[in-house]
């Protein structure tokens, strides 16, 4: 009965849809495999088998019930309005529709509701701000968060498969003593940390950190919703790593918090103090939970109204692919 095409079938995020779509065995009778050019004619494993990618053109989307854009902004702009003008649900990866009034920007475990209103399509959130937002939301429901100031620590696989290759082929090269070829991003990522890779505006913002900010007042449902981030590359394959701090209005103890987050759909709590054991990518990779510790109060905001943590996500997981599949699940839950 349902067709389903993956737009960026090649990519990282894509080959990950095939991965979640196969686990949570998602209803799907047909699957239409879609990039550029380049791999028209080229094989992808896609759920056990091995499936021929075709060019995408708006020929091949016609007819399908669901499409799975991860392909960049400017694929989804061309051809999402389109298909979802001829009935086509589009669940879109991509930056292109997020602050679009029109378009739900949905994490489901925050608000599920919002997808009830789309007109065909839905944007998946930045990766960084679906990860936050998972552990945050269920603290500002139980005490308004007044600010938080978030540092992340991010993988590179947000800026694509061949950027996964290029942190690879450089912790290679720098350990053979040769130097480091930079392809994707201007700075060595092996053996470095660096500011994220996206343009910096006059306000210093880089647009990561934009992003984080506008997308988690959209998804809070709260245009005031107070982010300082600050938003860095660290090399690290596909999990990304944020350190938060929050200011409470009312008072909030470290054990309050563990256990609304140890309730908190989505969330797995690793905060072992004994054996130094916390969230950390390794252990975050491959898993669709985001994990959460180094819980702890902040002494510096007053009142006991400051809490410090860690959570750590799987960028290609929750923060893109899985979150999208859920949302299809959901739309399709609530037919
Ligand atoms: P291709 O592999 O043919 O370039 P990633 O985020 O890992 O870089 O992946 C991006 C995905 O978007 C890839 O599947 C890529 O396909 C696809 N893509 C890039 N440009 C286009 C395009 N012009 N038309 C369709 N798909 C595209």
């Amino acid at each position: 009965m349902r067709t389903v095409a993956i737009v960026g079938a090649t990519g990282a995020v894509g080959a990950e849809f095939g991965r979640v779509l196969e686990r949570r065995r998602f209803p799907a009778d047909r699957y239409v495999l879609l990039a550029s050019r380049r791999s028209a004619g080229t094989s992808v494993e896609w759920l056990g088998r091995r499936e021929t990618v075709r060019e995408l053109t708006a020929e091949l989307l016609r007819g399908v019930d669901l499409a799975l854009f991860s392909a960049g902004a400017s694929i989804s702009r061309e051809y999402a309005p389109a298909a979802a003008a001829a009935g086509t649900l589009v669940v879109d990866n991509s930056s292109a529709f997020r602050m679009d009034s029109g378009v739900p920007l949905v994490v489901p475990e925050v608000n599920p509701q919002a997808a009830d209103a789309h007109r065909g399509i839905i944007a998946n959130p930045n990766c960084s701000t679906i990860i936050m937002a998972v552990p945050l939301w269920p603290l500002h429901r139980a005490n308004r968060v007044r600010r938080v100031v978030v540092s992340t620590y991010q993988a590179v696989s947000g800026a694509g498969a061949r950027a996964m290759e290029e942190l690879r082929t450089q912790t290679a090269d720098v350990l053979a003593g040769r130097p480091p070829r930079r392809e994707v991003f201007a700075h060595p990522c092996a053996f470095n940390v660096f500011s994220h890779n996206s343009a910096v505006g006059p306000d210093g913002l880089n647009l990561e950190e934009t992003k984080l900010v506008a997308e988690t007042r959209r998804i809070f449902d709260d245009p005031e919703f107070a982010v300082a981030p600050t938003c860095m590359r660290v090399p690290v394959l596909r999990a990304h790593l944020e350190n938060l701090t929050i200011e409470f209005s009312r008072p909030i103890d470290e054990h309050a918090v563990r256990e609304i987050l140890a309730a908190a759909p989505g969330v797995c709590v690793v905060d072992d103090r004994a054996a130094n054991h916390f969230p950390m990518p390794i252990e975050a990779s491959g898993r669709d939970e985001v994990l959460v510790g180094r819980i702890r109060s902040d002494p510096t905001i007053p009142e006991r109204r400051g809490i410090q943590l860690t959570c750590c996500g799987d960028q290609l997981l929750k923060g893109a692919a899985l979150n999208a599949v859920q949302i299809a699940e959901l739309v399709l839950a609530r037919r």
